[in-house]
């Protein structure tokens, strides 16, 4: 592999529903940037795990499922992506409460983070790079130029997440969502690898009262990027 190591990386780091994923999309679009949405390959493994039956104990079937997930990110407008697994367009799977629970419970698994690390790496490429994730500051791009943190209120998450739901056409119950999330968050924040952590010198973004243009415009202004 050539050396990346010049090319700029953004980290953007945070729980689920902190808007990670809509202003990565956004900075990712007004740099004219790559987007890597890491969560994507933890709920692409989980999917694999969910429709090929695999027992969540056997490490080794959920690793090489990891290693040799056949995906494809398919960038649309606005800087939303289509994702193929296996030829199939798992858009609505990818975001079901099911693939969430079991995303996480994959993602605590040392030997499913070192599988899908390469791949991750791999998304380096020029002209730069915006990583949405938990740990793309702190494990995947330590020697990023610029890291954020994005939190917000497990509330507004789960209500965030609520609407993004019933956009899709999914189903949801916003009580549910909020013991997923504060379930979910306990795991990630406490697991022995890559836990949830700002990584040091992280630009730290609450976005509960914030608007996304709001969130948008604090980031570029951290990067050092006026708006063009
Ligand atoms: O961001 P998301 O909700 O799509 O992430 C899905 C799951 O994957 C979530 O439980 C956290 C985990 N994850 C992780 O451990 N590391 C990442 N870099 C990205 C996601």
């Amino acid at each position: 592999m050539s050396d990346t190591s010049t090319i700029p990386v953004i980290t953007v780091d945070g729980p689920s529903g902190s808007g990670k994923g809509t202003i990565s999309q956004i900075l990712a679009t007004k740099l004219g940037y790559h987007l890597l949405d890491s969560g994507a390959l933890y709920r692409l493994t989980a999917l694999s795990v969910i429709k090929n039956n695999l027992d969540i104990d056997d490490v080794d079937a959920i690793s090489k499922a990891a290693l040799e997930l056949d995906v494809v990110f398919e960038p649309q407008a606005e800087g939303e992506q289509k994702v193929l697994l296996n030829g199939e367009d798992v858009g609505v799977q990818l975001r079901l409460d099911e693939t969430s629970a079991m995303a996480s419970k994959v993602a605590a698994i040392p030997q499913v983070r070192e599988a899908l690390l390469i791949r991750q790496k791999q998304f380096r490429q020029a002209p730069g790079l915006v990583a949405d994730g938990r740990d793309m500051g702190t494990v995947v791009f330590p020697d990023a130029e610029h890291k954020v943190f994005l939190t917000a209120s497990p509330e507004i998450r789960a209500e965030r997440r609520h609407k993004q739901l019933i956009e899709k056409g999914v189903n949801a119950n916003i009580r549910h969502l909020l013991k997923s999330i504060i379930d979910r968050d306990e795991r990630d924040r406490t697991r022995t690898v890559a836990p949830l952590v700002p990584a040091e010198g992280a630009f730290v973004v609450d976005s509960s009262d914030l608007s996304i243009d709001e969130v948008v415009q604090q980031i570029l202004d951290f990067i050092g990027v006026s708006e063009a």
